[in-house]
């Protein structure tokens, strides 16, 4: 099968972690006979230097042309960077949030497991981890708080601002069909997480996502409050499956569950909407202060590369394969240094791809 897939490799560590998950791809190609062709392009603060915006029209129009987007990662420190003196609509970010928007991308899929290699790193009590958890958050990407109005204004002499939570009913339907559809192949469970006590965007949030459920029968649906879901996370993760919610809460919570994992460098994710075409990222930001040093961890994005070939290529069997040898890399023993521990063996970034593609051509 021949595919077209638009890198992104983006500022910071993102090229770094973006080579090792373009050799893991080739890897794949080769061993089951595709043909991947990779075209490389700028967004974020690199585009800024050289086009004035983080996101051209013409990377936009090519991403969304593309049979997958691979993106590693933008910005760079604020406050200390040129691209932080900009008007934000202007900055790193949002040229991420604008090819979100732009390539319709509203389902963001995040899982959240435990390596039992890692499990050493994973800051809760062993009582509290148990056998583990396995957890995905289906945030809802294109809407909410993040696109809503945002303005300042000076009221009554006061500086003031205003950003607006806004959602219609289709939005918060289609966000949770996806979510319903991914509990259908897991543990059958949906935990829809809303601040339905206070926001009136809850409360319809609430109803669609009920009228939603009465499709799947086989689906356990609960309502969790975001200040209690924050709270049950680092309680006991084990008790969620998939996580249904909203832009803003699914950003923070998905931070917060990834920190429960032990390392943020594992973390893959995928940008979904309505055709096969998406988005993959690692959950992780640029670290500009590790840029360069060949120390960061790409595994991220290379399972982030998994995804893009089972969501968006429909090839299960080579993102098993690569999955696969994520795990038997970590079973050898070779770790990074933000997830190094004792008796392992520290490698770099791009010994970690060596490895990966090594282990995925030796194996059958
Ligand atoms: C994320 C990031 C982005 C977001 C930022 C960089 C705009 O935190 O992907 O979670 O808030 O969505
Ligand atoms: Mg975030």
């Amino acid at each position: 099968m021949e595919f077209h897939i638009v890198l992104l490799p983006g500022d910071g560590i993102g090229p770094e972690i973006v080579g090792q998950a373009q050799k893991t791809l080739e890897a794949v190609a080769r061993k089951y006979g595709h043909v991947f062709d990779f075209e490389p392009l700028l967004m974020g603060g690199c585009s800024i230097d050289k086009y004035g915006v983080p996101l051209t029209d013409e990377v936009l129009e090519k991403a969304k042309g593309s049979d997958a987007v691979l993106l590693g990662a933008v910005g760079g420190k604020v406050g200390q960077s040129a691209w932080y003196k900009l008007p934000p609509e202007k900055r790193p970010e949002a040229g991420l949030l604008a090819i979100r928007k732009g390539m319709g991308l509203f389902a963001n899929i995040r899982p959240a497991y435990l390596f039992p290699q890692l499990k050493h790193r994973c800051p809760l009590k062993e009582e509290v981890i148990k056998d583990g958890f396995d957890l995905v958050i289906v945030r809802e990407l294109t809407g909410g708080l993040y696109f809503g109005k945002h303005e300042t204004t000076v009221e009554n002499g006061l500086r003031t601002a205003h950003d607006t939570l806004i959602y219609n009913e289709e939005e918060i339907r289609r966000i949770a069909v996806r979510a319903f559809d991914m509990a259908m192949k897991r543990r059958k469970k949906v935990s829809s997480v809303d601040k339905a006590n206070v926001l009136a965007s809850s409360r319809l949030w609430r109803q669609v996502v009920e009228e939603v459920a009465k499709d799947y029968p086989e689906v356990q649906l609960e309502h969790v409050l975001v200040d209690n879901a924050a709270m049950q996370l680092v309680r006991d993760p084990g008790q969620f499956d998939v996580i249904l919610t909203e832009n803003s809460f699914g950003d923070i919570l998905s931070d917060e569950a990834s920190e429960v994992t032990g390392s943020i460098g594992m973390l893959s994710s995928a940008s979904l909407g309505s055709g096969k075409c998406g988005l993959y990222e690692p959950s992780h930001g640029s670290a500009p202060d590790i840029a360069g040093q060949d120390i960061a961890n790409p595994l991220a994005t290379i399972l982030s590369a998994a995804m893009l070939l089972r969501y968006s290529l429909d090839l299960d069997k080579e993102a098993d394969d690569v999955e696969s040898a994520v795990r038997a890399v970590l079973a050898a023993g070779y770790r990074t240094p933000d997830i190094m521990s004792e008796g392992c063996q520290k490698v770099g970034c791009s010994q970690m791809g060596d490895l990966v593609v090594k282990t995925l051509l030796e194996t059958q």
